[in-house]
C-alpha cells in the first residue's frame, strides 16, 4: 500500500490508472479504524480493481472543538490495518492539502433540510462540513464506487444529495463550455461526478449488538457492554410494529433506554427510510434511528425494516 499525503500526487496517478482501464473504489474515513471500516474496504475490493482509503479528521464537521480535540488519532495503526485489508492507496493529508484556501468559504450545498434534522439539529453545521469534505475527497479519489456505512444513515442521504448536486453542477458547466472545451480539460473527463455511485454497506456490530464506532473506545468496559441495549431496543421496536402505533413505540423505547443509568436518548424515531420524514401512506421501509448519549459519548444506530409489516 502506498501512502500519499498530497492531492496533487494522488489524483493524476488515479486518473492514469483509470485511463488504463482500472476502476476505483474509495473509502473515506476519519481513522481510528475498526472492523466496520475494514468491511468497507472489503466491499470496495469486491467491486473495483483499485481501492483508495482516506484518513482525515475533518475539522469543519465538528461543531464542538473539544470533540475534535478528543477524536482518537492512530495513523500508524490505521495504515497497518488498511494494508492488511488489501487497500492499495492511503490518502493521509494535512488540513492544508484538503483546504488550500482555508476551511471557510467553500461551496454551499442545498441538502434539502436533511442537514437541520436529527444529527443536524444536535450538531449545527455538521453536515455542511461533511458535504464540504466529501466533495473534496471524491474529486481527489475520482472513484467509481464511494463505499460508506449505513451506520451513519443520515450521512449517506446527505452524500447522495451532494453527489446529485455535483453531477448537476458538472452538467451546467459542461453545457456552458460546450464549444470551448480545452485539450487540457479532456484528462479530467476520465472522471466526472457521473462516474461515482454511492455504495451503502451494512452495519458491523460487536458480538453483543453494539454498532462498531471509533467512539466506543471512550466507553468504560461496563458501559460498552450495557450499550448493547441500544440494538436490543431497536429489535424490540421492530417487534412492536405490528401491534403499536409508531409514536407509542418511539415513546416506549425512549423511556426504556432513558431508564438505563448513564443513558440519555437524544432521539429514538421510526421514520420513512426513503426521505427520513414521518411515515406516510406510501412508506415501504421504515428506519428505526437513534442517537443516545452513553456516559456522555454520543452513539448512533439504526435499523431498516419493511413496512407495513403484513
Ligand atoms: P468515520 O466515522 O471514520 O466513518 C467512515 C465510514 O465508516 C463511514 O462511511 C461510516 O458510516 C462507516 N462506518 C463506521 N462504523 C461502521 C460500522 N460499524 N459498520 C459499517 N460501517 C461503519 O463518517 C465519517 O468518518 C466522516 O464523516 C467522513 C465521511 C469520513 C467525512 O469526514
Amino acid at each position: 500500500m502506498q501512502v500519499i499525503t498530497r492531492r496533487s500526487a494522488l489524483t493524476p496517478l488515479l486518473l492514469r490508472l483509470r485511463a488504463e482501464g482500472h476502476t476505483i473504489g474509495f473509502v473515506p474515513t476519519m481513522g481510528a479504524l475498526h472492523e466496520g471500516h475494514i468491511s468497507l474496504v472489503a466491499e470496495s475490493r469486491q467491486r473495483a480493481s483499485i481501492t483508495v482509503a482516506s484518513v482525515f479528521v475533518n475539522p469543519t464537521q465538528f461543531n464542538d472543538p473539544a470533540d475534535l480535540e478528543k477524536y482518537p488519532r492512530q495513523p500508524e495503526q490505521d495504515a497497518q490495518m488498511l494494508e492488511k485489508a488489501g487497500c492499495d492507496y492511503l490518502y493521509l493529508p494535512g488540513v492544508e492539502d484538503v483546504y488550500p484556501n482555508g476551511t471557510q468559504g467553500g461551496p454551499l450545498f442545498d441538502l434539502g433540510g436533511l442537514d437541520t434534522r436529527l444529527e443536524g439539529a444536535s450538531r449545527p453545521g455538521h453536515f455542511a462540513g461533511v458535504a464540504q469534505v466529501v466533495q473534496v475527497l471524491v474529486e481527489t479519489a475520482v472513484p467509481d464506487y464511494l463505499c460508506m456505512g449505513q451506520k451513519d444513515f443520515q450521512q449517506c442521504m446527505v452524500v447522495q444529495a451532494l453527489l446529485q448536486q455535483m453531477r448537476a453542477e458538472f452538467d451546467r458547466k459542461a453545457a456552458a463550455a460546450q464549444d470551448t472545451l480545452q485539450e487540457s480539460e479532456t484528462e479530467s473527463l476520465l472522471w466526472t461526478p457521473h462516474h461515482t455511485s454511492l455504495v451503502i454497506c451494512p452495519i458491523i456490530r460487536e458480538a453483543h449488538g453494539l454498532a462498531m464506532s471509533s467512539r466506543n473506545v471512550r466507553l468504560s468496559p461496563e458501559l460498552r457492554l450495557r450499550a448493547g441495549a441500544i440494538y436490543a431496543t431497536m429489535q424490540y421496536a421492530a417487534s412492536l410494529l405490528p401491534v403499536l402505533s409508531i409514536d407509542t413505540i418511539s415513546q416506549v423505547c425512549t423511556e426504556n433506554l432513558n431508564a438505563e443509568p448513564d443513558f440519555k436518548v437524544d432521539y429514538f424515531l421510526l421514520l420513512d427510510a426513503a426521505g427520513l420524514q414521518a411515515v406516510h401512506a406510501q412508506t415501504t421501509e421504515i428506519v428505526i434511528i437513534t442517537a443516545v448519549l452513553v456516559g456522555g459519548v454520543r452513539l448512533l444506530d439504526n435499523m431498516v425494516v419493511a413496512y407495513p409489516t403484513v
